[in-house]
């Protein structure tokens, strides 16, 4: 049977160096016999978290409950039932956009928490798919690796659905022109880690 890769797009752009990469990640992908869905959160109603923490009482493995009712259920439901992931977003204000942070903080239903305990704990411990992240940023990659938040935040959510990161991309100096293209190394490294999927 044909794997499930979901991808989820957190760029204002579409068409933008972040969505060229999700977009050749999907390609390559697809050519190895996958079936891809890419969501674009820029179509998605998600309301913010409101740290109600209602989500986070219950134990157990399964993702706790939202209150809110809007589309975030169906994509955690895509996204649980993956076998593997593409989360990708640019790099604004040194981590990633809001429009992604929205989305992530919502992940929250993946942690147990209940009120007394200090911290939160993931829910799954072990990871059954795996996720590649992709990034993008004016800084050139290494200094975008080391001075943001991006990777560490996309990783997080990664883990928070049990996905362990097989691969990252990070497109730097990708803010020149107003409109850009993947260098031809970061096409490159895009497919690759879409077959690895
Ligand atoms: C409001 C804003 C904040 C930004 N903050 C950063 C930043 O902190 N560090 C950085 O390297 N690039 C920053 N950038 C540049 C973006 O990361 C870059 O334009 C992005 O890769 C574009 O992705 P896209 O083509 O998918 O839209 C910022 C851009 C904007 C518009």
């Amino acid at each position: 049977m044909a794997k499930k890769i979901v991808a989820v797009m957190g760029s204002y752009r579409r068409g933008g160096i972040t969505a060229q990469a999700v977009n050749e990640a999907a390609a390559a992908a697809r050519e190895a016999g996958a079936e891809v869905e890419i969501i674009d959160l820029l179509d998605k109603r998600i309301e913010f978290c409101t740290n109600c923490r209602a989500c986070t009482q219950a134990p157990g493995e399964k993702r706790g409950e939202c209150v809110l009712s809007d589309e975030m259920a169906g994509i955690l439901d895509k996204l649980d039932a993956a076998d593997g992931l593409i989360l990708a977003a640019p790099v604004n204000y040194f981590n990633v956009t809001a429009l992604t942070r929205r989305f992530l903080e919502r992940m929250i239903v993946y942690d147990y928490w209940p009120w007394g305990a200090l911290a939160p704990k993931l829910r799954i411990n072990k990871p059954s798919k795996k996720a590649v992240l992709i990034t993008s940023s004016a800084m050139p990659s290494l200094i975008g690796r080391l001075f943001t938040g991006a990777l560490r935040a996309l990783n997080y959510a990664a883990a928070s659905v049990g996905a362990k990161k097989a691969g990252t991309l990070l497109a730097g100096i990708a803010s020149l022109h107003e409109k850009q293209y993947l260098t031809e190394k970061e096409r490159r490294k895009a497919r690759a880690l879409g077959r690895l999927l």
